[in-house]
């Protein structure tokens, strides 16, 4: 190993690559470990960090893990669940009880190096049910927690072995509401592991530049360029590396980008000094024709697949590049079965590694100068080799584009348990003051971590956001087969819902075009474009109160990494634009505000 590193085991939720991103920060260099890799997946590194989990040690849960990482000899820093194993293998007693939630004052109970320059109290941040209640053999009480002044303290918030170099913090010092924690993890990584703070972001790319010119010698790279964050800083990096007239890029318009996409990509990367061997393939025509007629989510999906692996393999053999390797902007949360893939049992396979890549990537034919990054330093990266800062916070965008934004339908109402959920529904929403009603379409969304396809709720009535939300999420919770609830920014509530028969098409494509740059434009002009992580658009064909042909749905979500959202308020004066301007678009019949988190529904509507 190049760098000082610690492993982070990851035993579940959001905590893990929290954890990692705050070493990185520190500029030490920090990798995802999972549970059960075997022991020699741990060797090399200076530390060990054991997470949180939503698992229960006071009840064994998830503690099939590599044991043998306590015989390691470096030292083991545990959070949370990570604190109740390590106390729990060391001869320590943990109870299923002491909840705390929220800030908390941790009180040292000595000088210890891992609260070097920290004060005698320090808030920190607490999420947990069970608690260490007693202590094996060498460890002592290095602080307690106290909440107020009537409470009892929490004994054993913080332990440590300095005999055996194992620690544990009850609290979560990777969150931001633990005051001081980036300066305890520091303590943690310098202090007793003696970490060197070499993960710096020159240094990784002076090391990248040096691994691409060895590994692809005299020969080629080729690159799908979309435009968005990591295509372009990957290009930009193996540019660096070996010139632009090694480097082919090629863009393909599947027809399904946002309005003027391709023509700004194009002149973006030229910008960028990537425009020697950059190629354009216009193949909208050849989308559209192979999704004619097709209505199921799923379908629509493979075909957009489909035709994108046949363009793309076309315009290769076309360009004739010879002899040249594959470039790819995998980043490293794309390479990892974490956040909710393995552990959580949702998985989705990334695009970057599907079986043929995952062949070539063994014969050394896919350069991918990425891949050891989260995103926050893509785009430190990406800055400091001048791609600009729109690129840079752009939104994700998905591969199939528009595609999964523009639902489809034969024009038969789906009915099915709509006279059951109505009068629930209404009921719900009635007892704060709001009215309700499921609409007779389906949309997919994810129920215990299964794929759904259900009904969607229109909401309507006047709240304010905290309102809204909560009675979205009780009509979620309390109606069974409805995955999401959508408030009507138009006056009255709708009542009557004609679906219309429609496939992809030119003009739908058009129109749902106009309706994403206004949303688009609006999220800039009202500054909340970067605190908004996504906003998809979606066009549903259906006829509402007698009007128009296209619901016009809007999609604002708050994530960190896609796995979980939760729906962004945008500002009022945003929603007056969009009540003002989208239903002046052609054809529209109603423009309604999506609210509800994931799960139950996905972020993309199918
Ligand atoms: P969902 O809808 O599953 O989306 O909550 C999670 C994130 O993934 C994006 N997404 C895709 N990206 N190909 C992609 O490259 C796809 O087929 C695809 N489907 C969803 C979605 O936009 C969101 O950021």
């Amino acid at each position: 190993m190049d760098h000082d590193a610690i492993a982070v085991v990851d035993f579940g939720g959001q905590y893990a690559h929290l954890i990692a991103t705050k070493v990185r920060r520190l500029n030490v260099l920090a990798e995802i470990r999972e549970p059960e890799d075997p022991i020699e997946r741990f060797h090399g590194f200076k530390g060990v960090i054991l997470s949180g989990s939503p698992s229960l040690a006071s009840k064994d849960e998830d503690s099939d893990y590599t044991r043998a990482i306590y015989d390691l000899d470096v030292p083991i820093l545990g959070m949370c669940f990570g604190h109740q194993e390590i106390a729990k293998h060391y001869g320590g007693q943990v109870i299923h009880g002491g909840r705390e939630w929220g800030p908390a004052d941790l009180h040292l109970a000595r000088a210890h190096p891992l609260f070097e320059g920290l004060g005698p109290v320090e808030r920190v941040w607490m999420s947990h049910f069970d608690s260490v209640v007693s202590l094996g053999p060498d460890f002592e009480e290095l602080g307690w927690t106290t909440l107020g002044e009537a409470e009892a303290p929490h004994r054993f918030a913080a332990i440590g072995s300095d005999r055996f170099r194992r620690y544990g913090f009850q609290f979560h010092a990777e969150v931001d509401d633990t005051v001081n924690g980036d300066r305890m993890l520091a303590n943690f990584v310098f202090g007793l592991c003696g970490c060197r703070p070499s993960w710096t972001m020159e240094r990784y790319l002076a090391e990248k530049v040096a691994h691409i010119r060895a590994q692809v010698g005299d020969r080629s790279v080729f690159l799908l360029a979309s435009g968005g964050v990591d295509s372009t800083v990957a290009a930009r990096v193996i540019a660096e590396a070996l010139g632009p007239d090694r480097l082919h890029l090629l863009h393909v318009d599947n027809g399904l980008m946002r309005k003027d996409e391709s023509r700004k990509v194009l002149a973006m990367l030229e910008s960028l000094g990537l425009g020697r061997n950059l190629h354009f393939v216009d193949a909208g025509e050849e989308f559209l024709a192979a999704l004619r007629g097709v209505v199921e989510p799923e379908r629509k999906r493979r075909v957009i697949g489909d035709t994108f692996i046949a363009v793309f393999e076309r315009e290769a053999a076309r360009l004739g590049v010879p002899d040249h390797l594959l470039g790819q902007g995998t980043i490293y949360p794309d390479t990892i079965e974490t956040g909710g893939t393995r552990r959580a049992d949702v998985i989705k396979t990334h695009h970057n590694r599907v079986p043929i890549i995952e062949r070539m990537i063994a014969q050394g034919r896919v350069v991918e100068p990425l891949v050891d990054l989260y995103k926050v330093e893509v785009r430190e990266l990406g800055a400091r080799l001048g791609v600009p800062d729109d690129v840079l916070w752009r939104h994700p965008f998905p591969g199939p584009g528009l595609g999964v934004r523009l639902l489809c339908s034969t024009g038969v109402a789906d009915t099915e348990g709509l006279d059951r959920m109505a009068p629930q529904v209404a009921e719900v929403a009635a007892r704060h003051g709001l009215q309700a009603s499921p609409m007779p379409f389906r949309s997919v969304g994810v129920k215990a971590d299964l794929r759904s396809y259900e009904h969607p709720v229109v909401l309507s009535g006047a709240a304010d956001w905290e309102r809204l939300i909560e009675v979205a999420g009780l009509i979620l919770r309390e109606v069974p087969g409805v995955n999401r609830c959508a408030w009507n920014l138009g006056s009255g509530h709708p009542t009557a819902f004609r679906p219309l028969a429609a496939g992809v098409t030119r003009e739908r494509l058009d129109l749902l075009r106009e309706a994403d740059a206004v949303v688009m434009e609006g999220l800039r002009r009202h500054g909340v474009y970067r605190e908004v992580w996504q906003c998809p658009t979606v066009l549903v064909p259906i006829e509402v109160d007698g009007r128009g042909r296209e619901l016009v749905i809007v999609r604002p979500i708050r994530s960190e990494r896609a796995m979980t959202a939760s729906p962004a308020r945008l500002p009022h004066t945003l929603l007056d634009h969009l009540r003002r301007v989208l239903p002046a678009l052609p054809g529209v019949s109603g423009v309604f505000l999506d609210l509800t988190s994931k799960p139950p529904g996905t972020i993309e509507w199918e």
